[in-house]
This record gives structure tokens, sequence and C-alpha cells, in this order.
């Protein structure tokens, strides 16, 4: 019998992935950027799975967040058949390769609420599939093919999902452009607006944006580019106000192509265009960019700023949107409050 059981935290994109150009391979019109929060704590927004191989299991099973799920789910299979293809046997001295498995995950925080929980559980199963199989180099490939936006969880720090040219994948990966340490006062507010399970899959619905959206192709074709090298270097230099000016309009952009989808996918809610209008009269109050706000696909926002800042902004909104609940979480690294709204 072997066991193996890791941890992976989850990622928030600040240029987008939305759109792919192969559904089966799942790859990207357009590359994105995102950071990866910090799991060394394993306090907050990861998911941990456990798989443990043995000769004498009569099945293969997966449970995920405590209930039994199909193993024969496509992606699970797409990621093992392609985990299978790595394997060497020379590095599994046992028979391990022919014993069936039983995989646990949980996340620690709401699951398909857009809060990138598929990058997360898909990055930490193919993580430990590949220490259960002693797979050595680039996993990012694999983690692909669970979640497009798990490849990003595979590396820490900022990270770059470069969409790649290849037919056959080979070259969609991600690749890290900076440890967590290179910007180290960077936190991430979560505020929960909503936790439950959001109404249109990012599958779906990015598979409709695709056939209905005439914005869609001139923001992968013609937007993004110029955005992601801007990116790149306002991560580099450290320069907030420009890193919070592209990520501010990615997100707007993001969920203007929602609604050019047809018919379209509403992710955000009153509250999130709260938050919106908040963060920006925050900053006109500053007189200079102090905070960015990113939704993915639901109306929870992900807000950056410096750590300067973290006090005085959870003070104030948790004045501006009461809460019942209101809790801190602290992880190393990238930080992550988070806030429940009402
Ligand atoms: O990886 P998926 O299929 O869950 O796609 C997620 C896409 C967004 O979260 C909306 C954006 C991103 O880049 O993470």
């Amino acid at each position: 019998m072997k066991i193996v059981t890791c941890i992976a935290p989850v990622n928030i994109a600040v240029i987008k992935y939305w759109g792919k150009r192969d559904d089966e391979l799942i790859l990207p019109i357009n590359d994105s950027i995102s950071s990866t929060l910090d799991a060394k704590s394993g306090a907050n927004m990861c998911a941990k799975t456990t798989i443990m191989a043995s000769p004498n299991f009569k099945d293969n099973k997966l449970w995920l967040n405590g209930k039994e799920e199909n193993f024969d789910a496509v992606r699970l299979q797409n990621c093992l058949k392609e985990i299978k293809k790595r394997i060497n046997p020379i590095g599994n001295k046992e028979d391990i390769i022919n014993w069936n498995i039983h995989i646990c995950s949980e996340n620690n925080f709401p699951t398909a609420a857009g809060l990138a929980s598929s990058a997360a559980g898909y990055a930490c199963l193919v993580f430990a599939l590949a220490k259960l199989y002693n797979i050595e180099g680039d996993i990012s490939g694999l983690a692909r093919r669970g979640s497009g936006s798990a490849c990003r969880s595979i590396y820490g720090g900022w990270v770059k999902w470069c969409k790649g040219e290849s037919l056959d994948g080979s070259d969609s990966l991600a690749v890290q452009l900076a440890p967590t340490s290179h910007w180290p006062d960077m936190r991430i507010i979560i505020l929960v607006v909503n936790e439950s399970r959001k109404k249109h899959s990012s599958t779906n619905a990015m598979k409709t944006s695709m056939s209905t959206s005439t914005l869609l192709a001139t923001r992968a074709e013609t937007i993004v580019p110029a955005r992601i090298n801007n990116m790149e270097i306002a991560i580099k230099t450290k320069d907030f106000a420009k890193f919070a000016e592209l990520t501010m309009r990615d997100s707007n952009q993001f969920h203007a192509i929602c609604l050019d989808t047809y018919p379209p996918c509403f992710y955000l809610n009153e509250v999130s265009h709260s938050i919106i209008e908040f963060v920006h009269a925050y900053n006109d109050f500053k007189k200079s960019t102090q905070v960015a706000y990113t939704y993915d696909a639901g109306p929870n926002a992900c807000l950056y700023t410096l750590e300067n800042n973290v006090s005085e902004l959870i003070s104030i909104i948790n004045e501006v949107f009461p809460t019942s609940a209101s809790r801190e979480e602290y992880i190393k690294g990238i930080r992550v409050k988070t806030t429940e709204l009402s």
C-alpha cells in the first residue's frame, strides 16, 4: 500500500483566461496571469487530497468533500490517462501502476462559487498522483487537463499560463514569473458575497461565449497580448497603480464578455457592483490607487492591496458592508483575509 497527501492553494487571475481553442485538450485562446496563495500554513483556500493505492482495493473510488463521486468523470480520466503515459516503470519498483486507487479530496472554502475551487482541486490531484507514481518534470500540462486554470496553481507566486501554439498542447504550460517573496507586502482580501454554487459552470459559459460573443476574439487577439506584457512589467517593477488598473480593467472586460455572451451570464450581483463602486471611491478619496478588485465566474470579490492598507480597508469594509460573521485568516506570503458579507 502507498499513501500520499498534498495541499494546493487557489490562484486568483489578474489577466483572465476565458475561451478555449480546443475543448478536449483545454487549450486557451489567450495567455493569463495569476498569483497563487501561499498554502504553507494550510489555513486558507486550499484543496487537500489524499490518494491511497493498494493491491487489495477492488475498485477505484473518489470522494469530494465527503461525498462519493463518479470516478469515470471525463476530466479525471483525462488526467489519469496523461499521468499514466508519463509513468517511468523503473521509478516504481512495486506493481503500483496496476493497483486501484482511492482518492479523497476536500476544499476548506466554498466549492464552485467562483473562487477557483477546481483550480486548487485539480492542481492538488495531479500533484498527489505525480508523487504517487514518482513522475518528474513539469506537471502543469497534466493539471490543465483537469481544469485550465489549475495549471497555474502548480507554481507559487506570480504565474503565467502561456497559451502555446502547438496543436497537441505540449507548449500550453504554466511558468513562474516571480516568487511570492518578490512582492512581499502584496495581500489579497476575499469578500465572500455568496457561497452558493454558480449558476453557469465556467466550462459551459466559456463554450457559449466562444460561439456567441462578438467581443471575445477581439479581446484575445488585440487586447490581451499588450495587457500581458504590461502586467509582467507592473509585477516586475512592483508598480501597484499600474498593476491595479490592469487588474480592474481586465476583470471588467471579462464580465463585459459574459454580458456579450448570448444568452448572457450574470456572475456579479448588486453587492459585487457596490464593492466595485466602493473600491473606486476609496481610491479617489486616497488620491492614488490603493486597492484593486477582480472577480472570477461568481459574485465574490478578490481585492489586491498592500499590507499597509489592510487594517483600514477591513474596518471600512465592515462598516460599509455590515456582516453577521467576519473572520480574518492569514496565510504566509500572500495573505488572505476573509470577510463575509451579508
Ligand atoms: O479553469 P476554469 O475552467 O475553472 O476557468 C476559470 C476561468 C476564470 O476563473 C474565470 C478566469 C481565470 O483565469 O482563472
